[in-house]
């Protein structure tokens, strides 16, 4: 222990981060030793190149950015839809297909305490419980059992368990949910400093959705995957009440081509509507988030007035389990935002902003498609398949979510 300590006192001093001691004096040996675990853990170098980044603007250099092909499920025809429909219904009878809801994010701007799956958006029916009705009609009409997978956060992994367990899984087979946590990544100030949080520890939030890939592997999902004998998984986000994830048609296409990973697109509602674009980068697959890009790019239209870069990325992805191994491989890049964020200050006080003073860093799934050559992009009717629940009013609130849900699925 007495060494454990030294050596975490000469990286922090290294880094400019002794601040990270200030409550160790005040802790008990089990909590003191699982602080010098924590900052053990840290990789300083590359928090400190993450700050660095946070100065820079974001550009996109020398990449030669594109529309990107897609095929427009609405225009495919009666032959076509019934062939690939028909091979997607096999690969699902089979046993081959998987879900994956991400429900790892914080769900700040919806203001809801709690996991976000478990807002109750149609009377008493959460999120969770939407997303699961599809999957109960998935395993009815296929007749079999299919995997659904959860990637929770350390801060809301607890509560997503209790809460399915008191909801008895919504009637699921419960041994076909699979919880797992995603991994997190400390957060900074804006000197660059690591936050220390109210109980003296280092303050980490999730590390983004991209961290899913890692998560997979280090839980050692993919094992699980292929011994249920799995060949897909489609990957949902857990805030779109409409999120279609049992879908023989897009499954047989992309199987039937020879893709290893498919997203739905579909057109994006205006340039201002806040939701990442696919489109190609240097000649691979790619989105744009909606953060990122810049009016111009965003307003440019083609010669039928349509929007350059409007097929809207939605979270509503697949892939082979051959592309999940090989995607985690590859690092993908952290994309950093500026949050509010409670801490200790390097002389002890705990400070409450009012405005953003933190920065926080996450990976996006989508930056990796880039590893692949090709993937497919099916475009896809907007009020069939997104409804969103993002904000606590306004637009993509609970409000315009119900009333979406309400006209397709039950007035339909
Ligand atoms: C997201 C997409 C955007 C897309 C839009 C459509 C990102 C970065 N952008 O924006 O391209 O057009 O949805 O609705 O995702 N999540 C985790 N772990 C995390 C962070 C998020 O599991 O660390 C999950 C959330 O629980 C949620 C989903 O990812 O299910 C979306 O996250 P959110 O941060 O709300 O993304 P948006 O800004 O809405």
């Amino acid at each position: 222990m007495v060494e454990k300590e030294q050596s975490v006192r000469e990286k922090l001093a290294k880094y400019g981060q002794e601040h990270l001691l200030l409550k160790y004096d005040s802790m008990s040996e089990n909590e003191k030793e699982l602080l010098l675990n924590q900052i053990l853990e840290i990789n300083f170098e590359q928090i400190l190149e993450l700050y660095e980044n946070t100065k820079k603007e974001i550009q996109f250099g020398e990449d030669k950015i594109e529309p990107i092909e897609y095929i427009d499920k609405n225009k495919l025809n009666e032959n076509d839809r019934d062939k690939y429909t028909k091979i997607g219904e096999e690969i699902i009878k089979a046993g081959k297909l998987g879900f994956i809801t991400m429900a790892g994010g914080q769900g700040t701007r919806l203001g809801h305490k709690g996991p976000k799956g478990t807002f109750k958006l149609i009377g008493e029916k959460t999120l969770f419980q939407l997303i699961c009705e599809t999957l109960i009609e998935g395993k009815n009409k296929y007749g079999v059992n299919i995997p659904w997978y959860i990637m929770t956060s350390r801060e809301n992994n607890d509560d997503t368990v209790a809460f399915f367990e008191k909801e008895n899984y919504f009637g699921y087979p419960k041994d076909c949910v699979v919880f797992f946590k995603q991994g997190e990544l400390p957060m900074i100030s804006e000197k660059g400093k690591i936050l220390l949080d109210k109980d003296g520890f280092v303050k980490q939030a999730a590390d983004g959705h991209g961290g899913i890939f890692e998560a997979i592997i280090k839980n050692n999902l993919l094992e699980d995957m292929k011994n249920r004998g799995l060949e897909w998984l489609f990957i949902g986000g857990v805030d779109n009440c409409l999120v279609k994830m049992c879908d023989p048609l897009f499954i047989g296409l992309t199987a039937e081509n020879n893709y290893l990973a498919a997203g739905k697109s579909l057109v994006k509602a205006n340039p201002a509507e806040r939701v990442g674009v696919f489109c190609k980068r240097n000649g691979r697959p790619s989105v744009i988030e909606y953060t990122e890009i810049s009016k111009e790019m965003s307003e440019m239209t083609d010669k039928n007035g349509e929007l350059l870069y409007g097929e809207a990325h939605v979270l509503m992805n697949m892939f082979n389990i051959k592309a999940l191994e090989n995607l985690e491989k590859n690092k993908l890049p952290y994309h950093s935002a500026f949050k509010k964020a409670e801490f200790y200050d390097e002389k002890g006080n705990w400070i409450v902003p009012d405005s953003p003073n933190a920065y926080k860093f996450e990976s996006f799934i989508f930056d990796a498609f880039s590893n692949l050559d090709k993937m497919l992009i099916m475009r896809v009717k907007r009020e069939e398949e997104f409804a969103p629940v993002k904000n606590a009013e306004g637009t993509d609130s609970p409000e315009t979510a119900r009333k979406l849900y309400n006209d397709y699925i039950v007035n339909r």
